[in-house]
């Protein structure tokens, strides 16, 4: 099916005006869903923290459709930057980079840099053009949930309090842009997405990573995240189906993402085959969680994915919500009573 990805001139003019308004506006990219509010209009930007539930702490990346409009947000573009966004933009990379003295402080979190970005969805491209200027936008869903994939995502997440939202169909994606920082002369890797480490070392060299370097402060990337209502742990392939077989055996309704089909026949289990392809298991890895989330089982079981550089970002997600599974909240939230102390 060929589906429609460019806005009629109504609706890009509905949503420039929104976004003039001080609105929020919902638009499609080729990761995530975004919540776009204006970025250099303070009241939009808080409306989007209250709307999201997200503490103000963490930053928002910045979008713009070009890198012509880069300087206006950063005061300093480093060499490395430079090459990256030349290679990758538009497409699925943040540069955090030393900001521009007049960014507002609700889209840094108060911190000396700013997140950019220029994605490549042409109806987020006709969007940025159409209104002219940077549009901050988070993941366009509740804080510490998953992220949307699909226009119908974000209306599970916002209702009628999001009016207006461009429906681009499916993110060509599905997770999250990588995250780089250049800064201080170094190149970091901040959050893994389809963009890999090798793609980044290949274009500028060495490049640091959580595990090579300590991590500069990145709010809302530790922790818990990305995470549906139902507990979620990642099980060892080996594992699954033997788990799986107990756990329906003793009366429980088990949610299940794996990499096949099942092998066996297990009552009151609702199973999905995420397929072995990291790009089509990215695609649908939100997706599949929402779908599994309500399927009203005790649990959802996934299938560890492999150790390669192609599934690092669905690893990552995956990690973060097993983590808010287990009692790990997002930052700044308070963590939920779940229980009474004897
Ligand atoms: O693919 C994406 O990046 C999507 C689409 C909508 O563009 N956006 C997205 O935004 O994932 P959000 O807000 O859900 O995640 C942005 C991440 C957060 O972890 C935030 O802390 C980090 O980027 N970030 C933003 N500005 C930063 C900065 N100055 N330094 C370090 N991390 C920053
Ligand atoms: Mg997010």
């Amino acid at each position: 099916m060929v589906r429609v990805v460019r806005a009629t001139a109504l609706e890009l003019a509905t949503a420039v005006q929104a976004l003039r308004d001080g609105e929020p506006v919902a638009f499609p990219t080729e990761t995530v869903y975004g919540l776009g509010a204006h970025a250099g209009y303070p009241a939009a930007l808080r409306r989007v923290f209250e709307l999201k539930g997200r503490p103000t702490t963490h930053p928002l990346i910045v979008h713009i459709d070009s890198s012509r409009y880069l300087t206006r947000w950063v005061r300093e573009v480093p060499e490395a930057a430079a090459k990256l966004a030349e290679r990758f933009w538009p497409g699925p990379l943040t540069l955090v980079l030393p900001r521009a003295e007049n960014v507002h402080r609700l889209v840094t979190g108060g911190q000396d840099t700013v997140a950019v970005r220029v994605p490549s969805h042409p109806m987020a491209q006709q969007l940025l053009t159409a209104f002219g200027g940077g549009i901050a936008a988070p993941s366009a869903n509740r804080y510490g949930r998953l992220s949307p994939t699909r226009a119908e995502h974000v209306r599970e997440e916002f209702g009628a309090e999001v009016r207006v939202v461009l429906d681009g169909g499916d993110c060509r994606l599905g997770l999250e842009s990588t995250i780089v920082a250049c800064l201080d002369g170094k190149v970091q890797l901040l959050r893994p997405g389809s963009v890999t480490l090798s793609e980044l070392e290949r274009v500028v060299g060495e490049v640091l990573t959580e595990t090579s370097a300590p991590t500069p402060r990145v709010p809302g990337s530790g922790g818990a995240h990305y995470a549906p209502a139902t507990p979620l742990a990642v099980v060892p392939t080996g594992e699954l189906e033997s788990l799986v077989a107990e756990l329906t055996e003793a009366g429980q309704r088990i949610a299940v993402l794996a990499q096949h089909p099942p092998l066996g026949t297990y009552r009151l289990t609702t199973w999905i085959n995420g397929g072995t392809r990291p790009e089509n298991y990215a695609h649908d890895l939100y997706a599949h969680l929402r779908t599994l989330d309500k399927a009203r089982c005790s649990r959802i079981l996934v299938q560890e994915v492999p150790a390669d550089e192609r599934w690092d970002a669905a690893y990552d997600r995956l990690q973060r919500a097993a983590a808010a599974s287990n009692g790990e909240h997002a930052e700044g939230t308070d963590p939920v009573a779940v229980g009474e102390a004897p």
